[in-house]
């Protein structure tokens, strides 16, 4: 189906062309942006569904047979474990009566089986068994023919255990768009140590539901200018004038990164680090936005992303998924108080960006306010946000 809908209907476009100036002229994306309930519609269309968009973990989804829906701005998508241990993401929506197939959370032994009628689709969506299709006791019937009618299967792709999808198909593969990324990072980790990383078996993951568009989300995590008004004590250890700006020249990420992390230690014990990462960059850590919708972060010894799930214009989940590098850091007692410690360090940083974002999303409501400033030293990694979404809205 086409989106015909207009922007222009919406949003004075001249607001989103200014968007694309450079920096010291530009002001960000107009208010409509993150207070029009149709205006996200255009993001959904335009945005999340144009481009690869993360929409959970693959270990959350263990072993075969287990199942999660998931409901990206609406469409409703499941992921699920096949038997051959790979994770596959389908529509949810049985191709009878269109019946939404998995509602929440389980374990599934052999099919997938529509509530409704009982149609039942293999682990790899194809449809298995129409029971009684063509009358009582009669489970086919001529001129139906099951194999047009499988689940439809979503483009996706894992990448450190994170699940992205593409729904269109529209986006260049997922290893031309992740390859600036792993360049950069091959200096710290290398492709065998990227299937070392582990999901922490505890304390690995929260959620939290803001009162903020997903955007101020990414924008607040591109820079290091607020760290000593909303990380007071972060700074003190990882001071701003200790972090430097990351500018993907594609476009498809930015943020900043530090050159005083401090790796972690609870008594005399510390977490495995990636075995191929530069003794003397063991200080260098980086966070970055991968756009649109998924905050990473990267260290010596550990891993996170922290991911977005846009509810409403003014709505947002965000989901926080921990790992560390092999087993008996992740999961092992030994290692369970600095896991412990840890988290909440991360749950606390993250907790105080509520505050800037909540706070933005408040101000937005001002017609007084005409898109910002930036500065032209601090912010340019969130303008480069900015004009991601502003190119993305009108091509
Ligand atoms: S709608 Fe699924 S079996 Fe009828
Ligand atoms: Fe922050």
């Amino acid at each position: 189906m086409k989106f015909n809908k207009k922007l222009s209907d919406i949003v004075d476009i001249s607001k989103i062309e200014v968007v694309k100036n450079p920096i010291e002229k530009a002001h960000g994306l107009p208010n409509e942006c993150y207070l029009n309930e149709d205006y996200l519609e255009f993001e959904r269309e335009k945005i999340f569904k144009n481009n690869w968009t993360m929409i959970g973990v693959a270990s959350s989804v263990p072993n075969e047979g287990d199942v999660k829906p998931f409901n990206l701005l609406g469409i409703p998508l499941l992921i699920i474990r096949n038997k051959n241990k790979e994770v596959k993401v389908f529509h949810n929506v049985c191709s009878h009566r269109g019946f939404k197939l998995i509602d929440k959370e389980c374990k599934l032994k052999n099919v997938l089986r529509c509530p409704y009628h009982y149609w039942s689709y293999d682990f790899n969506g194809k449809l298995v068994t129409t029971p009684h299709i063509g009358g009582l006791g009669k489970h086919d019937v001529d001129g139906f023919d099951k194999t047009k009618s499988n689940l439809k299967e979503v483009n996706s792709y894992i990448w450190m255990d994170l699940i992205f999808v593409d729904i269109n198909s529209n986006a260049q593969s997922f290893k031309e768009f992740i390859k600036p990324l792993e360049n950069r990072w091959s200096k710290f980790i290398k492709k065998e140590d990227r299937q070392l990383i582990r999901h922490s078996t505890d304390y690995g993951y929260f959620n939290m539901e803001v009162n903020s568009n997903w955007k101020f989300a990414i924008e607040n995590y591109c820079e290091s200018y607020h760290l000593p008004t909303i990380h007071p004590e972060l700074n003190k250890v990882s001071n701003i004038s200790d972090h430097y700006h990351i500018e993907d020249k594609d476009l498809s990420f930015s943020g900043q990164g530090s050159n005083k992390y401090s790796q972690q230690f609870e008594g005399n014990i510390k977490f495995n680090c990636f075995p191929n990462w530069p003794s003397d960059l063991y200080k260098k850590a980086e966070y970055v936005s991968l756009y649109p919708n998924v905050m990473l972060g990267i260290h010596v010894d550990h891993f996170y992303a922290f991911w977005l799930e846009p509810i409403t214009n003014n709505k947002t989940k965000e989901h926080f998924e921990l790992y560390y590098i092999g087993k008996e850091s992740a999961s092992s007692d030994e290692y369970k108080d600095i896991r412990k410690k840890n988290f909440a360090f991360w749950q606390e940083v993250m907790n105080e960006d509520v505050i800037a974002i909540e706070g933005m999303q408040k101000g937005r409501s001002s017609p007084a306010y005409n898109g910002g400033n930036f500065s032209p030293v601090m912010d340019t990694p969130t303008l480069m946000f900015h004009k991601w979404v502003a190119t993305n809205l009108t091509k």
